[in-house]
């Protein structure tokens, strides 16, 4: 394989396919987000090996509570769940843990135990995971917009704007989706006006290191010109 030029500062990825993985085996739905589970951490690894320094993953949208109760608790009961089974693995390898959504309708224990989390992480760190977790982006935008009409706010500048969203970190450079759906999904509208987009038709769960290699070397020979010209400076 080619030498990976250019990692992506930021990289964010709709973890998409686990149900219709699971379906081709005759598996429970959960069974693919347990599988899903795994990949993440993978992906996650492999990305702090390779220098990147943000990594944000959608993980439940404010749309996903439309899903059945036993779904929705499922997904809920993974998440504690990884909580306390992730924490060593990221202080060992210096991740940041933090969380982007809205606090509303999420479980009170699973809201401290996120906290608590997110604390824990966040002294000594090299990479930082942001889980979008009862996250949408017009839900986002939405209470950014409160918050600043709270602030008794008569006008407000882009950059200014940006610091009412839910994190304070740079807009991803690169967005992945797996499962081969050409769309967004409410996944940060705001943040990615001139991120790179990659689809691939694998499965979250198949995907692995392999895959994200691939996938940034697309990335790397891209040309990003933010609406510019190459050569006008
Ligand atoms: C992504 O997999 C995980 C979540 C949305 C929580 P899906 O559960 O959407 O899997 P598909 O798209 O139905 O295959
Ligand atoms: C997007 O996937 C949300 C997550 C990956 C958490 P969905 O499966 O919910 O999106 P749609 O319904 O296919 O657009
Ligand atoms: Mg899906």
């Amino acid at each position: 394989m080619e030498k990976i030029l250019n990692v992506p500062n930021h990289i964010a990825i709709i973890m998409d396919g686990n149900g219709r993985w699971a379906k081709n085996q005759n598996k429970p739905r959960v069974f693919g987000h347990k599988a899903g589970a795994n990949t993440l951490r993978k992906i996650m690894e492999y990305c702090n090996k390779i220098g990147v320094t943000y990594l944000t993953v959608y993980a439940f949208s404010t749309e996903n509570w439309k899903r059945s109760q036993e779904e929705v608790d499922a997904l809920m009961f993974l998440f504690k769940s990884y909580i306390k089974s992730e924490r060593e693995n990221l202080l060992k390898n210096k991740i940041r843990f933090m969380v982007s959504g809205r606090e509303e309708g999420v479980n009170l224990s699973l809201m401290e135990a996120i906290k608590e989390l997110e604390e824990a992480t966040s002294k000594d760190y090299e990479m930082t995971l942001n889980i979008a977790f009862n996250y949408g982006g017009r839900a986002e935008i939405t209470d950014a917009v409160n918050k600043i009409l709270k602030d008794g706010r008569t006008s407000i500048t882009e950059e200014e704007f940006s610091k009412y969203l839910y994190n304070d970190i740079p807009d991803p450079d690169f967005v992945i989706r797996t499962s081969g759906e050409f769309r967004i999904s409410n996944f940060l509208l705001w943040q990615i006006a001139y991120s790179e987009i990659y689809i691939t038709d694998k499965y979250w769960p198949d995907f692995d290191e392999i895959e994200m290699e691939k996938a940034i070397l697309s990335y790397s020979k891209r040309e990003r010109r933010f609406g510019g010209r190459l050569d006008v400076k």
